[in-house]
């Protein structure tokens, strides 16, 4: 008899975790809440339940029915509102952080001045309640492009990169008087502009060790060339060139395990994944901020190289014996994931619309994960949110598996959809079309 485990979350990061978690010789079942169709259609024993996550009672009563041995949280909100307290209060195992260690992500205010306090390199800042005193700080500073920033969880959203002074004093009207994210935006955080390649890395943490996972970059604008507005993510790929092997070590020690051990120094054990999102600056990476969670869509790319059993690796550092383990990766190929949006994302979204194309001789070889799919009252699957699937493909170089994943995308139709053409383009900048 084998282990049972339930994911929390329903996106395409927690399909890719359940994908995973599958290959797992040690699991009798797999559950979701609320999980997916995609997700219930990953393997036999992969299950979608309906449970109301935010009842966190009610999520601990279901785990003790089900004999659920660990809890992996996706999303930040669960996590910024306590469920691993409420499910661990219970006797229940988590993989992810307490409200405490979530603040990392959901107060940039504490965050920034957490890094600070540990010596992380990130970009000078101040934070402020007071909308006058925010703006007399941004006519008086020594750099002119800034980063407005609402302190709390915005879904996203919250973050302005100003052009100009005038610019920033907006945003921070919007945020402060004007209450455009509510209680998120109670407090501003206004940091310098830091110019470079953004990338993403990853750290499995058991509150001591922390062991990363190979670099990822997230594309976060609609357009091709990074045009266009602010999405969710639109692809990713990994692993990332445009940061060094030296980069990376440096990353792992004065990011990472710096942040893991100044938890610890702040009275909070640190178990799950911290993602550091960094900017590539000329000087070195700086830290934009911290997850508190797997990242979507990198997930979705970052398993597809996980060579090691995810149970055994979450087992480690929910159990505290994560340097005893050696984490493998396939070192020998690239992955790429390309999202395809509904019509109107990201201002709007489209749902209802048919899928088609998902078994063509195109996607065959691809790994599709869901992130906004439901079944239609005919049966058939139909769109059922802004971003709704990620066509994701391995191969030797990431230039053959960019073309790969960008022919999987194109196999797959939907009326409006649209995905970008130009994953994983950064990193082999050239400008021959992959269609
Ligand atoms: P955050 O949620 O803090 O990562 O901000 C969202 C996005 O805003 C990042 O992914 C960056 O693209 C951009 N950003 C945030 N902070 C800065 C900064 N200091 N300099 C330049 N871009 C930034
Ligand atoms: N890929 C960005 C995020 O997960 O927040």
């Amino acid at each position: 008899m084998g282990e049972n485990v339930l994911v929390i979350g329903s996106g395409g990061r927690e399909h890719a975790i359940c994908w995973k978690l599958a290959d797992s010789l040690l699991l009798n079942k797999i559950y979701c809440a609320p999980g997916s169709v995609g997700i219930s259609g990953t393997k036999d024993n992969v299950e979608s339940v309906d449970l109301n996550i935010k009842d966190f009672a009610a999520v601990a009563d279901w785990c003790k029915k089900n004999a659920i041995n660990i809890v992996i949280v996706g999303p930040e909100d669960p996590l910024a509102n306590g469920i691993v307290d409420a499910l661990t209060a219970d006797g229940i195992k988590c993989f992810g952080p307490t409200k405490a260690g979530a603040q990392i992500e959901a107060n940039k205010d504490w965050s920034k001045k957490f890094m600070t306090k540990y010596q992380i390199p990130t970009a000078r800042f101040q934070s402020f309640t007071d909308a006058k005193a925010a703006k007399d700080f941004i006519n008086n500073a020594p750099y002119n492009a800034l980063v407005v920033k609402a302190s709390g969880l915005a879904a996203g959203k919250g973050v302005v990169v100003a052009a100009n002074k005038q610019e920033a004093c907006d945003a921070v009207d919007e945020i402060l008087t004007d209450s455009k994210y509510g209680a998120a935006g109670e407090t501003v955080v206004v940091e310098e502009l830091l110019e470079g390649e953004e990338v993403s890395v990853l750290a499995f943490s058991d509150g001591d060790t922390v062991s990363i996972m190979p670099p990822a970059q997230d594309h976060k604008r609609v357009g091709d060339g990074d045009t266009g507005p602010n999405t969710g993510g639109m692809g990713a790929y990994c692993p990332c060139p445009l940061i060094t092997p030296e980069q990376l070590a440096d990353v792992k020690d004065q990011v990472l395990q710096r942040a893991v051990d100044g938890l610890k120094a702040e009275g909070v054990k640190y178990v799950g994944v911290l993602y550091a999102g960094l900017m590539v600056t000329k000087s070195g990476p700086m830290t934009l901020e911290f997850n508190c969670r797997f990242g979507d869509p990198e997930t979705q790319v970052i398993m597809l190289l996980l060579e090691s059993d995810l149970y055994q690796i979450v087992k480690a550092c929910v159990n505290g014996t994560l340097k005893d383990m050696q984490v493998k990766w396939n070192t020998n190929v690239s992955a790429v994931g390309v999202v395809l949006a509904s019509k109107g994302y990201p201002e709007t979204s489209t749902k209802g619309c048919v899928i088609s194309g998902l078994s063509s001789a195109a996607v065959r070889g691809a790994v599709v994960f869901h992130s906004g799919v439901t079944r239609g009252a005919n049966g058939s699957l139909v769109t059922n949110g802004g971003r709704v699937l990620l066509a994701a493909a391995t191969s030797a170089s990431l230039r053959s598996a960019a073309a790969a994943a960008t022919a999987a995308a194109a196999a797959i139709d939907f009326p409006g959809r649209h995905y970008r053409k130009d994953i994983a383009r950064r990193a082999f900048n050239n400008s021959l079309s992959l269609e």
